[in-house]
């Protein structure tokens, strides 16, 4: 079957879009206002992106009623957020974030998330996230329907002690680190059905 974008909906392309390029990494970025208001919030529109400099990207959708939402609103005014990776132990507390919640709300207070202070910029942490990763924003990029792509640059990785197997090189047990990706709808995956393909020379 074919879809060409001129004819059909957003909702089309979104679900055509969240439904196919599967799974995605999750990050839950918390983000400050500039008044001061902590926030946290789950994307799945997000990847690393390059390495020189450590680079991630996120997409951001409008709200139903056309307004952005509080995260590009924080990382646009403050140019500073942070990624924090999410595994199965956080995603009750995760998806709670994704509540439509008014800015004034803390949802790290309102899921009951703990946050350590981060070294670089100015929103913390999450303590049991596996993988947290403080940004300073690169670029960003408004779109047409009022979304938003945003570019954010790594500056320190907080890497949880026992997910690190060797240092020179670094060595990673993904087992560990065990992150859940974003499938379609409510339904989450894990990455514990793995294969083995060796790349040729
Ligand atoms: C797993 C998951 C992934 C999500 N991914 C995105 C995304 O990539 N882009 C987006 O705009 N909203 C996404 N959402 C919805 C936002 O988390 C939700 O709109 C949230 O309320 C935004 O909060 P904020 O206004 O505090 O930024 C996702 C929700 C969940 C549960």
């Amino acid at each position: 079957m074919h879809f060409s974008s001129k004819d059909i909906s957003p909702a089309t392309a979104y679900k055509l879009l969240t439904s196919t390029v599967l799974p995605r990494p999750i990050a839950f970025v918390t983000s400050i206002s500039k008044e001061g208001q902590l926030n946290a919030a789950p994307f799945s529109f997000f990847n690393a992106m390059g390495s020189q400099p450590p680079v991630i990207v996120l997409g951001f959708e409008p709200n139903a009623d056309g307004s952005q939402k509080d995260t590009p609103i924080n990382i646009l005014e403050t140019k500073e957020f942070v990624v924090n990776l999410v595994n199965e132990e956080l995603s009750v507390q995760m998806n709670m974030c994704a509540a439509s919640l008014a800015a004034e709300v803390d949802e790290l207070k309102h899921a009951d998330i703990e946050t350590v202070p981060s070294l670089s910029v100015t929103p913390p942490r999450i303590l049991a996230s596996p993988v947290s990763m403080e940004c300073k924003l690169l670029n960003n990029m408004p779109l047409e329907g009022g979304g938003q792509i945003i570019v954010g640059e790594v500056l320190h990785f907080h890497v949880r002690d026992d997910v690190v197997t060797g240092l020179e090189p670094l060595r990673i047990d993904i087992s560990s680190l065990a992150p859940i990706s974003r499938l379609n709808g409510p339904l989450y995956g894990r990455i514990t059905d793995q294969f083995t393909i060796k790349r040729p020379k």
